[in-house]
């Protein structure tokens, strides 16, 4: 163990020893027997059994945390720091690997939090002189969570000093759950205080497992968006061109639809579709999906075959399976002359006319080496030339609303130039 790591646990031991002494000490509030193995068992046993892990932002919350704030109302600053260093007992983890230090360190800067927050709140409570709690109580749950967490933190940067300073993100993103443990902790006393202590028990275990049903969902969630991911990984690697034009026309389909007020789930689905939409390309030859000049007849043939193979690729996945038709017909017109089958009007499916739209404008606006980007002007021109044919008319008449008002004037803004650059010639617009 490093010198000042343990001049540090040195310290916190001592700081633990004088606050257990002074709150000893000045304690005024009787033992009640009943309350105290109440809340003491209830802490140990969620401790032990719950931790709700969300992947998506790797934040660990304990469950049993709120319970320590009913302690703190009702047995006063020295009996539920006394509840909170026994409660919080790990016995699941003694038993695997025990280090005796981190044990003792664990414990007492849980018996530390609660009574610096459980003095906390008395005193702001007398000093405010309001019949309600809140206040007082949530300056208590900021002072518990930044000792708890702040001297894992500590712990954390004195260990890899001059190493890493993600530890202090991950203490940032830990700040989320100050609302969760005050609110649950407030819903825990109004429960106690009005519907007894059985009852309590009974909203724990509701709330335990609709936690459950929620961790599933967020997994879910997690899940599918890693898929995205992986996939556009794969795009990436075969051409980092295709990866950037699905990012575009996936930020171009989020903007879609929010204006067409689609719902959430819906709008997460065409979006994370997007990314993926031309998947298929991994199929195509390099000598087609980078020929520098036009595709002769048998070439564009091949590449048409891109939306049937994205789909076919990724047909076994059960998570994204449902969602496959977006990236089977993204290249159908609305009048039945796109592929691969040809379907007309409504019978593409709207996601997959959103994609269609923003593919599309992806193509006009950031243009292909044979092909330079066009102005603000002919984009709006050739959606109402397309309106019907190539492109769903409300879609168009959409896009053509947004274009007007300026919502992807950041794109036309360099586009030309930057398409120069890159390509090294100059756009002649006559
Ligand atoms: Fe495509
Ligand atoms: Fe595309």
């Amino acid at each position: 163990m490093k010198l000042r790591l343990k001049l540090f646990l040195t310290l916190e031991y001592v700081l633990f020893i004088l606050s257990f002494v002074f709150l000893y000490k000045f304690n005024q509030q009787p033992l009640s027997i009943s309350k105290f193995i109440f809340f003491a068992l209830t802490l140990f046993i969620l401790s032990n059994l719950s931790v709700f892990i969300n992947t998506s932002n790797k934040i660990t919350t304990q469950i049993g945390i709120p319970i320590i704030i009913p302690a703190i109302i009702i047995l006063g600053p020295f009996w539920s720091s006394l509840v909170t260093l026994i409660g919080t007992i790990p016995i699941t983890k003694l038993k695997n690997n025990f280090v005796w230090y981190k044990f003792i360190f664990n414990q007492t800067i849980f018996f530390l939090a609660t009574g610096c927050a459980a003095l906390t709140f008395e005193i702001t409570k007398s000093f405010l002189s309001t019949p309600y709690f809140f206040l007082p109580l949530l300056i208590a749950n900021v002072i518990f969570f930044v000792i708890n967490n702040g001297s894992v933190f500590l712990v954390m940067l004195i260990e890899n000093y001059n190493q890493d300073f993600s530890v202090l993100l991950y203490f940032l993103k830990l700040t989320k759950n100050i609302p969760i443990v005050y609110f649950l902790g407030l819903l825990f006393y109004y429960t106690y205080i009005n519907l007894g202590q059985s009852f309590l028990i009974l909203g724990i275990v509701l709330i335990y497992f609709s936690k459950d049903i929620l961790y599933a969902h967020i997994k879910r969630l997690n899940h599918y968006t890693q898929i995205i991911e992986s996939f556009l990984k794969v795009i990436d690697s075969k051409d980092n061109y295709t990866k950037k034009h699905c990012e575009r026309v996936s930020e171009y389909a989020e903007i879609v639809c929010r204006q067409m007020q689609l719902k959430p789930s819906k709008t997460n689905q065409i979006v994370q579709m997007a990314k993926i939409h031309d998947i298929g390309k991994i199929c195509i030859p390099d000598s087609i999906l980078k020929a520098t000049g036009h595709l002769t007849d048998d070439q564009y043939e091949k590449m048409k075959g891109h939306s049937n193979y994205g789909y076919e690729l990724l047909q076994d996945i059960e998570l994204i399976s449902s969602n496959l038709d977006l990236i089977r017909y993204h290249h159908e017109h609305y009048d039945g002359k796109g592929y691969p089958e040809g379907l007309i009007g409504k019978d593409i499916p709207l996601g997959a006319r959103i994609l269609a739209t923003c593919d599309a404008f992806e193509v006009m606006t950031n243009g292909r080496l044979y092909k330079p980007p066009m102005t603000k002007e002919k984009v709006l021109a050739e959606f109402k030339e397309c309106s019907g044919t190539q492109f769903d008319p409300q879609i168009s008449k959409l896009m053509i609303n947004l274009i007007k008002a300026g919502e992807f004037d950041y794109i036309f803004k360099d586009n030309i130039k930057k398409y120069e650059e890159e390509y090294d010639v100059a756009v002649n617009f006559n």
